[in-house]
C-alpha cells in the first residue's frame, strides 16, 4: 500500500513509499484494530518535518510515514477489543505512545519526562498518511457516525481540550473559580478550536490575532458569539481594557513575544495556557518587574500544554458533538482545503506552506 513519507534530516524529501499492509495480529493480546484511513489533516508540525527541522524515523529505518491528524473506519478487530469498536466504527487514534517514564505507564504519556518521545507520524513511529494502519485498541477512540464529515478535526481539538481541561483542573485550587471571560491568542485551526472549547464552556469570548478583516476566521469567531480583534488595529492591553480582565487566556499564535504581553494583562486569579511550539531563537525585552509583581499579587498561573490524554480525546468527541448541535456547519467551514489522494503530496505541501487563506489542509485517502 502507498504512504506519504519523508527522509528525516533531508529537507523537501517528501515522497510516496510502498509499504506492506499491516494486520491486526501485529498488536499483542488480541487488542489490534485494523483501520482504513479516510482523511488525514496536516499542520505546521508536518511542514517542519518536511523541512527537516523536526521528526525522526523509526529505529533502523530511513523513512518516516508522516501524518498524525487521522480519521478512519475500522475494518477488522482482534478478539480482545471492546465492543465500542467494531468493523464499520469511525475512529481516531491518538498520537503519543508510552516511553519509559511513569506517566506512560499510567496512560498519561502526554506528561512524559523522557528526553525523547514516541509520536506516530512525528517521532520514531510511522504515522497515518497511508491506506491502512493497525493500532492497539487502547489508543483508538470511537466517534459517532454523525461526525463523519468533521471527525478529522478531533486530534487538533484534543490539543485545545487538554489546555482548557487543565486550566479548570488547576483552578480547582481556588474552590470557587467561576471564569467569565476568555481570550484566545491566534486564529489558526488550534486558536479557532480553543475559541470553540471556551464558548462551549459558557465563556465570553475574545480572539486576538494578526490578520485584519475581511478575514474568514474572524467571521467564524463571530459565528460563535465571540469578538475578534486584529493586532494591527489594537494592542492586547487595549483589548483587555475593553473586553477583560480575562480569567482564561490561551495562546496558539506561534509568536512567543505575545506571551509576555498576555502575562501582563491576565486577570487576577487568572490562568494563561501556552501551546505554541516555537523552535526559533527569538528574544524580546519584557517588563519583568511588572509581570512578576502582577503574578505574585494576582495569584496568576502560566502553564504549558502539549499533546493530549485519553480524557481529552473523550471531551474532544463530546465537544465536536456539541458544536454540531449548537453551531451546525461551523466545524465543516474549517475544512477549507481538501487534497484528493495520497499521490498529490506535492499539492498538500504547497497548500500547507503557501495558501495563507487555508484553515485546515487535509488529504482524502482511499478516494473517500
Ligand atoms: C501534535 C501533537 C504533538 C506535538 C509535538 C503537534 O502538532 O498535534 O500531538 O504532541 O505536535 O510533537
Ligand atoms: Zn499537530
Amino acid at each position: 500500500m502507498r504512504a506519504i513519507a519523508v527522509t528525516p534530516g533531508e529537507a523537501g524529501s517528501i515522497h510516496l513509499e510502498d509499504v506492506p499492509k499491516p494486520s491486526v495480529g501485529e498488536v499483542p493480546e488480541g487488542r489490534g484494530v485494523l483501520v482504513r484511513v479516510l482523511r488525514v489533516g496536516v499542520d505546521g508540525t508536518d511542514k517542519e518535518i518536511n523541512a527537516a527541522e523536526y521528526g525522526a524515523a523509526p529505529p533502523g529505518q530511513d523513512f518516516l510515514i508522516i501524518g498524525h491528524e487521522n480519521f478512519g473506519v475500522v475494518e477488522e478487530v482482534g478478539p480482545n477489543v471492546p465492543d465500542t469498536i467494531r468493523p464499520g466504527t469511525y475512529v481516531v487514534a491518538s498520537v503519543r505512545r508510552p516511553g519509559s517514564s511513569i506517566y506512560g505507564q499510567i496512560g498519561l504519556q502526554d506528561f512524559t519526562t523522557d528526553d525523547f518521545y514516541y509520536e506516530r507520524g512525528i517521532n520514531l513511529l510511522h504515522g497515518y498518511l497511508t491506506e491502512h494502519y493497525v493500532e492497539d485498541a487502547r489508543f483508538v477512540f470511537p466517534l459517532p457516525a454523525n461526525l463523519r464529515e468533521v471527525g478529522v478535526l478531533l486530534e487538533p481539538t484534543t490539543v485545545a481540550e487538554k489546555g482548557i481541561n487543565h486550566a479548570y483542573e488547576i483552578q480547582r485550587r481556588l474552590k470557587v473559580w467561576e471564569p467569565r471571560r476568555a481570550c484566545i491568542l491566534g486564529s489558526g485551526t488550534i486558536g479557532l478550536l480553543m475559541a470553540l472549547a471556551a464558548r462551549l464552556r459558557g465563556l465570553e469570548l475574545t480572539v486576538f490575532s494578526l490578520p485584519e478583516r475581511p478575514y474568514r476566521n474572524a467571521d467564524l469567531v463571530e459565528e460563535l458569539g465571540g469578538v475578534y480583534f486584529s493586532s494591527q488595529e489594537r494592542t492586547l492591553a487595549e483589548v483587555s481594557a475593553e473586553r477583560g480582565p480575562f480569567d482564561l487566556m490561551m495562546d496558539a499564535t506561534g509568536f512567543s513575544p505575545l506571551v509576555w504581553e498576555a502575562a501582563e494583562v491576565l486577570g487576577k486569579n487568572g490562568v494563561l495556557v501556552l501551546s505554541s511550539i516555537t523552535g526559533g531563537d527569538r528574544r524580546v525585552e519584557i517588563r519583568s518587574d511588572a509581570i512578576n509583581q502582577s503574578f505574585v499579587l494576582g495569584n496568576k498561573v502560566m502553564v504549558g500544554t502539549v499533546n493530549a490524554s485519553p480524557a481529552d480525546f473523550r471531551s474532544g468527541v463530546d465537544d465536536l458533538i456539541k458544536a454540531e448541535a449548537l453551531f451546525p456547519g461551523w466545524l465543516a467551514q474549517l475544512l477549507t482545503t481538501p487534497i484528493q489522494g495520497l499521490e498529490r503530496y506535492d499539492q498538500m505541501i504547497r497548500a500547507l506552506t503557501e495558501d495563507r487563506a487555508a484553515i485546515k489542509v487535509y488529504v482524502e485517502v482511499n478516494g473517500s
